[in-house]
């Protein structure tokens, strides 16, 4: 994407042409510029309906930006936060888990499938020092499955109403590793919840909200009669729609 001033004027970009912004970055018109055209760009490129990458739905949030740019071209932009979502196993058991998500990732048509969205992905990773499996992936696009399943082998996971796709790897290296640390921050309960009773539940989700800066004992009980859903972590407002009952949870993104 060719804009008509140099990418480096208006944001820090390293040697190998990468930019990571927080949610708050010194603002600047050029920066403005930047941000709406390629999230406009990736909304387009997915055929989502809304925006998920623009200044207002960036700024002041703890989110982040990874930008790689050449001169005066964008060649693509990655977007990630954390999220607060549940997660249902085949036997039934939903895990709340708090993983880091990537919430939008694109890659300018004329340089894609050359390695740029690698690039971004494993700058990415470094940063964050984290894996692939371990990050959540909301409503990937097949050309990202294709893209994770290439590189990382990602491939098996167990579809969401929520759209978010976890890999099986993220539950296994988990158990595996015995990481206390994220394993603290997993709610498991057993999911008493059967399919037959989804859509009976599904006008109950309606009227609940969650807080989970709720102690845990508080919000355990209200908990165990919700569904699968995702909270922004930073706002933990409750924004979801129901569809076809329980597991249709569909939250709605709140980039
Ligand atoms: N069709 C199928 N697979 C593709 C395509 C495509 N058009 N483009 C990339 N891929 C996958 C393939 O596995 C490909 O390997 P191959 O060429 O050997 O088949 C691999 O990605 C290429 O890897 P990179 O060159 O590193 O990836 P690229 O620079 O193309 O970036 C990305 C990947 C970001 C998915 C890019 O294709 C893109 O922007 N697509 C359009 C927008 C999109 O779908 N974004 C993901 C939305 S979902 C989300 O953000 C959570």
């Amino acid at each position: 994407m060719q804009f008509n001033f140099l990418i480096s004027k208006c944001m820090s970009v390293n040697e190998n042409g990468m930019t990571i912004l927080n949610g708050t970055p010194q603002r600047n018109p050029c920066l403005d510029e930047v941000i709406t055209t390629m999230g406009e760009a990736s909304a387009k490129a997915q055929n989502l309906k809304q925006v998920i990458t623009s200044p207002s739905r960036f700024y002041q949030t703890d989110q982040k930006l990874y930008i790689k740019s050449e001169g005066k071209q964008c060649l693509g932009i990655l977007k990630i936060g954390k999220k607060n979502l549940f997660h249902r196993d085949l036997s039934g058991l939903i895990k709340e888990i708090q993983p880091l998500c990537v919430l939008d990732f694109y890659v300018h048509e004329s340089v894609q499938r050359r390695g740029i969205g690698k690039e971004l992905f494993e700058e990415m990773l470094r940063c964050e020092n984290i894996m692939p499996e371990k990050i959540a992936y909301d409503r990937p696009s097949p050309k990202l499955l294709g893209f994770l399943k290439k590189h990382y082998h990602l491939s098996n996971y167990i579809p969401q109403n929520n759209n978010f796709v976890i890999f099986s790897q993220y539950f296994e290296n988990r158990q595996q590793n015995g990481n206390q640390k994220l394993a603290s921050q997993t709610s498991y309960y057993q999911n008493t919840v059967t399919p037959q009773k989804m859509e009976q539940l599904g006008s109950l989700m309606q009227q609940m909200t969650i807080s989970s800066t709720k102690p845990k004992n508080q919000s355990q009980q209200q908990i165990k009669s919700q569904a699968p859903w995702g909270t922004d972590q930073k706002s933990q407002s409750n924004m979801y729609q129901t569809t076809t009952g329980l597991m249709s949870a569909q939250i709605q993104k709140k980039i």
